[in-house]
């Protein structure tokens, strides 16, 4: 055993350590209640771990003394939450979309559950729609007043429930031709209509032949019968989107275009009737409705 060496001017008893030869360094204790403490958190933490969950064995948490855990608050709360809203959702289950214009309350309440109903079904598709986040290419803005199956409430009941070209029985579709795949046009003539397409917003295509386009949209290829003559749509032919908006659900540019020329396009959109509610599809198309300048 080492001897002790004793500091003489504190009277504190050492490490052994030194630099310099001189200086050294002091072994001072702890102070006694700082080691209360200590020992106090380390039993505090012990009792605090059957307390509250923390133990595990493979994937199961043992029960704690409370049998408490944040996961139960989460269900608790929502529970609770399901419970209020009950009355309301069976309102809005039996409701009519007439019932639902007249009753401010209930279109209130429509409106705050279409929210939660859009956030968790529709956002990875058609965007946020908020701070000017939208969807991407292919996937229509719903907060515009461009819409392809229409936008009265009715239209947006109808669109949610059944999809499109979803394979639901009642499905929404309208299906245009892969015009270069199918070869009933070649690369000229596409791109010839193209460039009349592109004129109905005030654009060009170089090296288009726009009477030629004509032609093609008005006669041999008949695009007019869904995109209509001046583009703008046929009211009874649902579907086809305007050309002469400046709003393109798959782009606006000459390539863009002549893609959707030559492959065709065919969006799906899900239905969502085996997925929903039908109190909760009427609330989300409260939502998109009252969102979307919905007509
Ligand atoms: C998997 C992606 C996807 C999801 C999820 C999705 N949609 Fe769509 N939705 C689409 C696509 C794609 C179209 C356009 C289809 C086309 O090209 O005609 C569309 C079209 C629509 C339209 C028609 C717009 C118009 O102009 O007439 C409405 C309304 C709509 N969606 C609402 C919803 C709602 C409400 C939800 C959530 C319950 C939802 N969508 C979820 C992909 C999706
Ligand atoms: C049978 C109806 C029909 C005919 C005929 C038709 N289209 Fe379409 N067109 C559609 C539909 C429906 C869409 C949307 C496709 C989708 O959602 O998958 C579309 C989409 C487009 C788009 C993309 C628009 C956008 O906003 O991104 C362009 C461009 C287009 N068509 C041009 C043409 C041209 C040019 C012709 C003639 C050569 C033509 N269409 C003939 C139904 C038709």
């Amino acid at each position: 055993m080492e001897h002790k060496e004793i500091d003489h001017i504190t009277g504190t008893e050492t490490t052994g350590h030194a630099w310099d030869g001189d200086l050294k360094e002091l072994n001072t204790p702890l102070p006694g209640w700082w080691v209360w403490i200590f020992w106090i958190t380390i039993v505090w933490g012990i009792a605090y771990s059957f307390v509250y969950p923390h133990w595990v064995i493979g994937t199961k948490v043992l029960p704690t003394v409370f049998d408490w855990s944040s996961r139960g608050d989460v269900h608790k709360a929502l529970d609770a939450a399901k419970t209020t809203m009950a009355p309301q959702f069976a309102k809005l289950e039996k409701a009519s979309l007439a019932d639902l214009r007249s009753d401010a309350a209930l279109s209130k309440f429509a409106d705050k559950a279409g929210e939660a109903v859009y956030g968790d079904n529709c956002v990875a598709c058609h965007g946020t729609g908020a701070n000017g986040v939208f969807s991407g290419s292919g996937y229509p803005n719903l907060t515009d007043n461009d819409w392809l199956y229409g936008g009265k409430l009715e239209d947006i009941v109808e669109t949610v429930r059944v999809g499109i070209r979803s394979g639901h029985e009642d499905e929404r579709t309208n299906t245009m031709a892969a015009y270069g795949d199918d070869k009933t046009l070649n690369a000229d003539q596409i791109k010839n209509v193209a460039g009349y397409v592109l004129s109905f917003s005030g654009n060009s295509l170089a090296g288009a032949d726009i009477a030629k386009g004509k032609q093609i949209y008005l006669e041999e290829a008949a695009c007019n019968a869904c995109h209509g003559d001046d583009g703008k749509g046929v009211s009874e032919i649902p579907g086809a989107p305007n050309l002469a908006d400046k709003i393109w659900l798959f782009g606006g540019s000459a390539e863009k275009i002549i893609t959707s020329i030559t492959h065709g396009r065919k969006g799906v959109m899900p239905a969502w009737d085996a997925r929903l509610t039908p109190a909760q599809i009427k609330a989300v198309a409260v939502y998109v409705h009252s969102r979307g300048g919905g007509k």
